[in-house]
């Protein structure tokens, strides 16, 4: 009890290649990282509407919807399974709840693109070892990171849930770009700058990406 010594790892039968084959384009996962309100989640669901309409298979992980389900927090938790359960399991925004967040989800990203999908994933992540780490989970050329550069001027005046006001009143305590750290991505593979261009035309920039990388067909 208590280790997973032995648990092993299984080879698949169909290979990376073969699925590539099948699918007409190649795995990955797209990491968008941004303030919150930089726009992510609109930009990934643009970029999932286009690709599907070309028949590209791909899934969007979004912040919001997986601290919902996969990384419910504490007091999601706690009806369900109990307090015990609840405070073990349970994620918030301390440093350590963001680093196991982005590490679950890395874990689902990496399948999705192990199965032969792109995996759309919009989180905060405000920290770089957190997204380093998912990185190198990963094959060379297969994490795209993308940094959703808007200004935080830019996403405090769109704040579509209220959370930079309660921030700034000192009502949410850790909140990210007010009193928590955002560390940008030194050398992303793409900036997308989320305060001057619609979603449609940054969606573009990306596909633009996929297919001058051979990802998917031109
Ligand atoms: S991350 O930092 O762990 O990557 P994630 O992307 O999952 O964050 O969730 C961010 C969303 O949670 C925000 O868009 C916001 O709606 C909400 N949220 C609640 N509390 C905080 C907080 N302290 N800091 C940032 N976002 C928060």
């Amino acid at each position: 009890m208590g280790n997973n010594t032995e648990v092993y790892w299984h080879e698949h039968m169909v290979s990376r290649a073969e699925r590539e084959v099948l699918n007409g384009h190649k795995g990955c996962v797209i990491w968008f990282t941004g303030l919150s309100a930089s726009g992510k989640s609109t930009i990934a669901n643009t970029l999932d509407h286009k690709l599907s309409q070309n028949r590209v298979h791909c899934a969007v992980l979004d912040g919001d919807n997986v601290r919902h389900s996969l990384n419910a927090g504490t007091q999601m938790l706690r009806e369900n399974h109990g307090n015990d359960f609840a405070e073990r399991f349970g994620l918030g925004f301390s440093a350590i709840d963001r680093e196991e967040n982005i590490r679950r989800i890395g874990a689902v990203a990496n399948l999705f693109s192990q199965a032969g999908m792109i995996a759309i994933t919009a989180f905060i992540s405000p920290y770089r070892i957190d997204r380093d780490r998912v990185r190198n989970t990963l094959l060379p050329g297969e994490f795209i990171e993308i940094f959703v550069d808007t200004p935080i001027s830019v996403c405090e005046a769109r704040d579509p849930k209220g959370l930079y006001k309660k921030a700034r009143a000192g009502e949410l305590k850790g909140f990210t770009g007010i009193d928590d750290p955002y560390e940008p991505p030194v050398s992303p593979e793409m900036v997308l700058f989320g305060g001057e261009k619609t979603p449609d035309v940054l969606a573009n920039e990306v596909i633009s990406f996929l297919k001058h990388n051979a990802i998917i067909e031109k």
